[in-house]
């Protein structure tokens, strides 16, 4: 891998860092976006600007200690640093090759006039596309070993009352699997991040948080109107965050876009989080499979043993041929293993993750990976007993290694708030999904998976914080409502949840959604029932719009069989990309991206909408100028329509250039997929 990194160190302006003795203010290199520091009154806050209005008001900063200092009132700025980097890096795998980081960094110290509060650093940079501020703390006197207790940070929105957001709630038993809900601002009470809202003005805001390393995961506490509070999931002794001076925050991030396209284009998660440490990772790779996993969710195979039993010996050869015969370059297996008899909901003391059933044999099933080149994909369901996979993380991935294994898809099915893990006394305690505890869990978990060259999809993850920067092999994960919620959540997916998920759950990074399912009468057609609630066109059109590395073609082959036409897209699509640009959408109405292949000229298109019939215009200028495509398009035929004609589905062929302009019409909760092949 190419790596170029450039690096300048600008002659600073005036115009952009402004230091008076009570504040100080840093631009982004447009100008248009700047964060302030109000020293108001001794008590550190920050205010942010977009384009000459003040979209956040003074708001709180600092954090409590059991014990020691305090880092509230009673601080003068005592010292700022500044400096502009423009430089670019590259991704091994991803959204786009290349990605630029320009921004403005400001460093302010905060010191006490009082001699019981002492000193921390905010470090904010400041992007076209957002910005991101931590707090950096040193060993200091008081202050070693550090138990938080409250982080002040506060948001500010100042124009609340006219402001609309789009949320799930934080600190619920189905963690981050809840339906979007769209409300005015006020109506906000605790909410994961990424937590999106549109102003008046039209102006598109996020909060979220990147780097989230050793740290609770915050979410964010409408604790008076208009004020959010950062709120960090405790541990089960109440304790927010538990650490060592020098420690560093997770960044506060505030992406700010004059349109809702504008979130999505967005690189600035990416951009606060550390360079690849894991080096030569030509070992991760992206790419389709298929699996053992929907006949299980709509109830024709088990992941517990008998008659019905998925992971069968001759079940996963099968599926293997027909992944080799397809060119898919994985195939999952759920169910393999001792421990899922019984309501394996609850069973996370009992999983072995080095013993399968009987009728599942491990040897027989190497050889048969090898024979026919596809490789397995691992799972390891620990219903959330994480001290019991813990025990047997080594072994198990050593297993898999064996095996030929490249990748595992991981579980901490559990309520929020249930984890179990084990204590020094051998106390069973009970954490939070996003507490600092299982933060630091799931990090081990890829740490210990990368010195075995295996990649993660992690399944009831800890939110995405772009940490697949740092640690490539961190490849997807869930952390929001996917697919299997259509086979049997109560009410499934609605129309909408596609065209919400890009604004909100996909900033922060991939999800392994799980695509394609082609039969959605499996419990009958109809409103009110379990099945994806889209046209097949949009099952189509989440390859390219629901963006990960690793995509599954979900449903059963025989499914795909049935409908070759239309699996062909399924095929063809990529999961790695030269380029991404979202071309036009709207927060939880519809949305359209077009991505260009990584290593090919070809260009792909994806299109969605929600329970509204529509006919969006999308410029073709992503296009090379000197060239023309063939463009395949799959798209909602005239009489589609979510509810009683879903597979309504025209495959239709076109000439065109960058020049041109196509109308994409889409039924009820339908979509378009398009590929643009490039011709000579
Ligand atoms: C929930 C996961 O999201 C799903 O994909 C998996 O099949 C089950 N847990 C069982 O591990
Ligand atoms: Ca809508």
């Amino acid at each position: 891998m190419k790596i170029l990194v450039k690096v300048t160190l600008l002659a600073l302006s005036l115009s952009s860092f402004l230091l008076t003795a009570k504040e100080v203010t840093v631009a982004s290199p447009d100008g248009k976006l700047s964060f302030t520091i109000n020293d108001v009154a001794e008590a550190p806050k920050y205010s942010v600007s977009f384009n000459g209005e003040q979209v956040i008001e003074p708001s709180r900063l600092g954090m409590v200690f059991k014990s020691g200092p305090y880092f509230d009132q009673g601080f003068a700025i005592t010292s700022t640093t500044i400096q502009s980097v423009n430089s670019s890096w590259q991704q091994p795998w991803g959204e786009r090759e290349t990605i630029t980081d320009h921004h403005n960094e400001l460093q302010v110290t905060f010191a006490a006039n009082r001699e019981t509060v002492n000193t921390y650093t905010l470090r904010v940079r400041v992007f076209n596309d957002g910005l991101g501020f931590r707090y950096e703390v040193p060993k200091q006197p008081g202050l070693a070993q550090v138990e938080i207790t409250n982080e002040l940070t506060e948001f500010a929105i100042k124009d609340y009352k006219n402001a609309t957001a789009y949320w799930i709630p934080a600190r619920q038993f189905n963690r981050y699997e809840y339906i979007y809900d769209t409300t005015e601002f006020e109506d906000v009470n605790i909410a994961h991040t990424p937590f999106t809202f549109t102003l008046g003005s039209g102006v598109h805001m996020s909060i979220h948080e990147a780097a989230l390393v050793d740290y609770a995961g915050m979410s964010v506490n409408q604790r008076r109107p208009g004020v959010l509070k950062a709120d960090l999931a405790p541990w089960s002794d109440g304790v927010l965050v538990k650490t060592t001076a020098n420690f560093k925050s997770p960044w506060r991030t505030i992406q700010v876009s004059e349109d809702a396209v504008g979130l999505l284009n967005s690189d600035l998660i990416l951009n606060l989080n550390e360079p690849n440490k894991l080096g030569d990772v030509s070992w991760v790779e992206p790419g389709k499979y298929v699996g053992i996993w929907w006949g299980m969710h709509i109830n024709e195979t088990t992941w517990g043993s008998g008659d019905q039993h998925g992971a069968t010996t001759s079940e996963v050869k099968r599926y293997m041929d027909f992944a080799a015969k397809y060119g898919f370059k994985g195939v999952l297996v759920e169910g393999w293993n001792i421990g899922w008899d019984g309501d394996w909901f609850f069973n996370g003391d009992v999983f072995d993750f080095t013993k399968p059933y009987d009728d599942f044999d491990i040897d027989a099933i190497s050889q048969h990976s090898k024979d026919v080149g596809v490789k397995l994909v691992g799972h390891h369901e620990t219903s959330g007993n994480v001290s019991n996979y813990r025990r047997q993380m080594a072994d198990a991935l050593d297993l898999y290694q064996s095996m030929g294994v490249a990748q595992v898809k991981t579980g901490y099915v559990a309520d929020g708030g249930n984890i179990k893990r084990i204590d020094d006394d051998g106390i069973a305690r009970h954490e939070w999904h996003d507490g600092q505890y299982m933060v630091n869990e799931y990090l081990y978990n890829i740490k210990q998976a990368a010195k075995r060259n295996i990649s993660i999809n992690t399944h009831e993850p800890i939110k995405d914080t772009g940490l697949r920067r740092t640690y490539p092999n961190w490849i997807a994960r869930e952390g929001a409502r996917g697919q299997e919620f259509n086979a049997w959540g109560t009410p499934p997916n609605p129309p909408e949840h596609a065209a919400m998920l890009p604004f909100t759950r996909m900033l922060a990074g991939p999800m392994d959604f799980t695509p394609g399912i082609f039969n959605m009468d499996f419990n009958g057609l109809g409103a009110n029932t379990n099945r994806p609630q889209t046209t097949l066109a949009k099952q189509l059109a989440l390859y390219v719009v629901l963006y990960s590395p690793i995509q599954m073609a979900a449903d059963l082959p025989r499914n795909y069989e049935a409908n070759l036409p239309a699996f062909q897209f399924i095929l063809d699509v990529p999961t790695d990309w030269q380029h991404s640009i979202a071309v036009a959408g709207a927060v939880g109405d519809y949305v359209a991206f077009a991505r260009q292949e990584r290593h090919g000229n070809d260009w792909y298109l994806g299109a969605l909408t929600d329970e509204q019939a529509r006919t969006i215009e999308v410029k073709l200028d992503f296009l090379a100028a000197d060239k023309s495509y063939l463009a395949e398009i799959y798209r909602d035929g005239d009489q589609a329509n979510w509810v009683d004609k879903p597979y309504e589905l025209v495959i239709e062929q076109k000439t065109v250039s960058a020049k041109d302009i196509l109308n994409i019409k889409m039924a009820t909760s339908g979509g378009a997929a398009i590929r643009f092949k490039a011709m000579d």
